[in-house]
C-alpha cells in the first residue's frame, strides 16, 4: 500500500502535498517525496523513513504561486526502502508517483535499457517515466504519449503524473488501486488515495473508476474511459467529518478493516511470489543455516497467528516448530538452543511480554526473525530479520487484517523454508502459489454473506457461553473466533479443538450453549463432523460454517467450495470475524474501542 497526493492551484504547494501525505502515512511509511513544478523549475524532494525526515529536508523550499505538485509515501514492495527506490521517478523532464504494482515491468525495463535509458531504482514504477518520455518524442502532445503509455501496462496502479512538456496539467490514470479528484470553488485541483487529505481543501470530489485516466489543468478537467471515451467528471459533494470519512462509511473501523483484506493481502502478495517460488528480498539466504527448529512467540491474536503458522511449518517444510505464549515464556526459564530460529510476531511491534521474549533470545545468541505490521518499531530496530505484513494501520482494538496478512507471510514463508530444504516438489510449490494468490479473492466480503450472519447474529445475544470448535489449524482459528467474540461482545467464549470436547467441555452442552463448528470440507471433515454430532446428540445450540450442507446444525453459514483448505481457512475467519462484529453491534457495544482493552499493550 502506498499513498499518492497531487495539487493544482496557487497556495502553498509544498504545504498542501505535506499535510495530504500525513493523512495517507499510515498507508506506507518507508520513504515519502514530492516533485513540484514552478513554472519550468522542478524541484523534487525524497527521505527514507517517516514523512518527518522529508519536513526537515524541504524546510527551506518556498511555493508561493501557481504550481504543480504530486507527492508519494511508501510501503516497499519493488527494491528496498531506500531515497533511490522512493517516489517521484524522474525521467528526462517529468515526474511519476505510483500506488499498486506494473505487472510487465521487467519486459518494459529490458527494452527500455535496450535502447539505451539509464535506470537509477530497481522499482516497478520508474518504467512509466521512461515509457513515457519515449513516446513523447513520437506523440503529437504529452497527453498521447501518456495514454500510449496507459496502454502498454499492465498491473493495478494509481498514477500521477508532472511534465515540463505540459507544465501546467497532472496526467493521472487508475486501474485498481484507489485514486479520487478534489476540487474547490478557488479553481483548483486535488488528487489524493482517500478523501481524508481532501477534506477541508475541496467541496467536491469525483470517485475514479478503474480503467480512467485523462488530465486536470485550471482550464479542463478531461477524463476518459478504458475504452478512451470521454465521459463528464461526476462531483458530488465531500464529507466535512474526518473520522467518518477515514472510515469509508462503514460504522466501524474494524468493519472497514475486515472489507479491506482482501486489499492488504494482495499487497502483502505483491512483488513476494513468482509463478514458482516465493521471494523474501529482505530475508538473507542465510538465515535458516544450521537450523533445525522455529520457535514461534507471540501474545493474543499474534499467538494465533503462529499456532497457525506451526501446523503449516512442520507440515510443508518439515521443520521442529513450537509456538509459546510471550508472557509465560519469559518467566519460565526456557532452553533455548542455537539451532533454534526464534521468531515473534506482532502487530505493533511494541507489545511488552514478546519484546522480551526477543530480547532473552538474543541475549542467548539465537537467531531473531520479526513478522510486524509497523517498520521502525521496537522488535523491527531488535530483531536480526524483518518481515513486513503491509495491513496498513489496524484501528479497531480486535484485531482482524493484521491476522490475516500474518497468517498470509507464514505461508508464503513456509513455502520459501521448504524450497530451502527441498521438502516440496519445484510442482508442489507452483501448486501452492496458485491457491496464495486466490486469497483475496477468497476473503472479499459478499453482501449475501454479510447480510446473512447480520441476521443470524440475533439468535446469539444470550445463552451460557460459545465453543469455537476446529481440528489442525482451525483449531487456532477457532481460539481466534472465540478471542474476537469475546474482546468485543463481552460474551463468554472458548476455543477448543474439536476432539477435545468429549474429554470435559461436552459437559457444559445444553440448548444454551451455543457452538460453532468450523467443518472444512478440505482437512479432516469427517472427524470433525462426527466430534459435531456429538455436541448435537446433547442438544447443544450449533452453527456450522461449512461449504457443506449439516443436517445437524440449527444454523448453516455456507462458505465458497473451493480447491484447499487453507482458502477455506481464509473465509472462515472473515465469518468468524463478522458474526463477532454483528452480536457486539446488535448488543450496543463499542465495537473499536472495546472495554478494558487497549491497542497496544506496553505494559507486562
Ligand atoms: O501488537 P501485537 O500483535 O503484539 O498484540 C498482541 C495482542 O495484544 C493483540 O493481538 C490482542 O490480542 C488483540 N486485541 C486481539 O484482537
Amino acid at each position: 500500500m502506498c499513498g499518492i497526493v497531487g495539487y493544482i492551484g496557487n497556495k502553498n504547494t509544498k504545504e498542501i502535498l505535506l499535510d495530504g501525505l500525513k493523512e495517507l502515512e499510515y498507508r506506507g511509511y518507508d520513504s515519502a517525496g514530492i516533485a513540484v513544478l514552478q513554472g519550468d523549475t522542478f524541484e523534487s524532494f525524497k527521505a527514507v523513513g517517516k514523512l518527518i525526515n522529508l519536513e526537515e529536508k524541504t524546510k527551506d523550499f518556498i511555493t508561493d504561486r501557481f504550481a504543480v505538485g504530486i507527492g508519494h509515501t511508501r510501503w516497499a514492495t519493488h527494491g528496498k526502502p531506500t531515497e533511490l527506490n522512493a517516489h517521484p521517478h524522474l525521467g528526462e523532464s517529468s515526474y511519476v508517483v505510483h500506488n499498486g504494482i506494473i505487472e510487465n515491468y521487467a519486459e518494459l525495463k529490458k527494452e527500455l535499457m535496450h535502447n539505451g535509458v539509464t535506470f537509477l531504482s530497481q522499482t516497478d514504477t520508474e518504467v512509466i517515466v521512461h515509457l513515457f518520455e519515449k513516446n513523447l518524442k513520437t506523440s503529437s502532445s504529452a497527453f498521447g504519449a501518456f495514454s500510449q503509455t496507459i496502454k502498454e501496462i499492465e498491473g493495478a496502479y494509481a498514477i500521477l503524473l508532472v511534465t515540463k512538456s505540459e507544465p501546467d496539467s497532472i496526467f493521472f490514470a487508475k486501474h485498481g488501486s484507489p485514486m479520487i479528484l478534489g476540487k474547490n470553488s478557488e479553481n483548483e485541483n486535488y488528487f489524493a488515495s482517500s478523501d481524508t487529505p481532501l477534506i477541508g481543501q475541496c467541496t467536491d470530489v469525483n470517485y475514479f473508476e478503474d480503467g480512467d485516466f485523462g488530465y486536470v489543468n485550471p482550464q479542463e478537467i478531461a477524463i476518459f474511459d478504458k475504452n478512451e471515451n470521454k465521459k463528464e467528471p461526476n462531483f458530488s459533494k465531500l464529507s466535512t467529518n474526518k473520522l467518518s470519512a477515514q472510515k469509508d462509511g462503514f460504522r466501524f473501523f474494524m468493519e472497514k478493516e475486515i472489507y479491506e483484506q482482501s486489499v492488504v493481502i494482495a499487497d502483502t502478495l505483491m512483488g513476494r511470489v513468482s509463478e514458482s517460488e516465493v521471494l523474501f528480498d529482505e530475508l538473507d539466504a542465510n538465515l535458516f543455516d544450521g537450523i533445525n527448529e522455529i520457535k514461534l512467540c507471540a501474545c493474543g491474536t499474534s499467538y494465533h497467528s503462529a499456532l497457525s503458522a506451526s501446523y503449516l511449518f512442520e507440515r510443508y517444510a518439515k521443520i521442529k516448530t513450537s509456538v509459546e505464549v510471550a508472557s509465560e515464556f519469559r518467566y519460565r526459564q526456557p532452553i533455548m538452543t542455537k539451532d533454534t530460529l526464534f521468531v515473534v510476531i506482532s502487530q505493533s511491534g511494541e507489545t511488552a511480554d514478546t519484546l522480551e521474549t526477543l530480547k532473552m533470545a538474543k541475549e542467548a545468541g539465537l537467531k531473531t526473525l520479526v513478522i510486524c505490521n509497523v517498520d521502525n518499531s521496537s522488535m523491527v530496530r531488535l530483531a536480526d530479520a524483518t518481515v513486513l505484513t503491509r495491513a496498513g494501520i489496524e484501528k479497531g482494538v480486535a484485531s482482524t487484517k493484521a491476522f490475516a496478512t500474518q497468517v498470509t507471510v507464514f505461508w508464503m514463508l513456509t513455502l520459501f523454508v521448504a524450497k530451502l530444504r527441498n521438502t516440496l516438489t519445484n510442482e508442489e510449490i507452483a501448486k501452492q502459489i496458485i491457491l496464495l494468490r486466490e486469497v483475496p479473492a477468497s476473503v472479499k466480503v459478499t453482501d449475501s454473506m454479510h447480510e446473512r450472519i447480520k441476521r443470524l447474529s440475533k439468535r446469539y445475544l444470550h445463552g451460557h457461553g460459545f465453543f469455537f470448535i476446529g481440528r489442525d489449524i482451525f483449531y487456532p482459528l477457532a481460539l481466534e473466533g472465540a478471542l474476537k467474540l469475546k474482546e468485543i461482545s463481552y460474551l463468554h467464549a472458548e476455543g477448543y479443538p474439536s476432539g477435545e470436547m468429549k474429554h470435559g467441555p461436552i459437559a457444559l452442552a445444553d440448548p444454551e450453549l451455543f457452538t460453532i463448528a468450523l467443518l472444512p470440507q478440505h482437512l479432516l471433515y469427517e472427524k470433525a463432523k462426527s466430534n459435531v454430532e456429538e455436541l448435537s446428540a446433547r442438544d447443544s445450540t450449533i452453527c456450522v460454517i461449512s461449504a457443506l450442507e449439516f443436517d445437524k446444525a440449527d444454523d448453516f453459514i455456507q462458505i465458497s467450495t473451493c480447491q484447499d483448505y487453507m482458502l477455506e481457512f481464509f473465509e472462515m475467519m472473515v465469518v468468524v470475524q463478522l458474526l463477532s462484529l454483528e452480536i457486539s453491534i446488535r448488543l450496543g457495544n463499542d465495537v473499536d474501542m472495546p472495554r478494558n482493552l487497549a491497542k497496544s499493550v506496553t505494559v507486562e
